[in-house]
């Protein structure tokens, strides 16, 4: 059986929504220490749906393949609907990622929050309440 699906390789190869949002309404950025890799999130969100998002992520294939596939799940999603999107949802519509690459895409999804997180503090909304 080959390492990576085939949904992981497409999205590596040919990430989508990289680049950065120079007016993001929201920005995380996430490291993971044992590995060294780093991602960094921008939210463009209108009427609390995220119209844009992109991303930049200097790591390993999964991490790059994870955060493409978290920026298409949430893109056009409600700001609520994206806060709620796991690290194993990610790995799931990428059919999969090995064990020991799980925390890639951990990264994905803890990079999203972060962003999300910048977001409401920006508006002054304190979201833990929904959480
Ligand atoms: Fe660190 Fe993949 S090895 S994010």
């Amino acid at each position: 059986m080959a390492l990576y699906s085939e949904k992981v390789m497409d999205h590596f190869l040919n990430p989508r929504n990289v680049g950065v949002i120079e007016d993001a309404d929201g920005v995380g950025e996430v490291g993971n220490a044992k590995c060294g890799d780093i991602m960094k999130m921008y939210l463009k969100i209108d009427n609390d749906k995220i119209s844009d998002v992109k991303f930049e992520t200097f790591g390993c294939a999964s991490a790059i393949a994870s955060s493409s596939m978290a920026t298409e799940l949430i893109k056009g999603k409600s700001v609520d609907n994206a806060m709620e999107l796991t690290n194993k949802a990610v790995a799931e519509a990428l059919d999969g990622l090995p064990d020991y690459k799980m925390h890639c895409s951990v990264l994905a999804e803890e990079a999203i929050r972060s962003a999300l997180d910048d977001y409401y503090k920006k508006k002054g909304i304190d979201h833990y309440d929904k959480l």
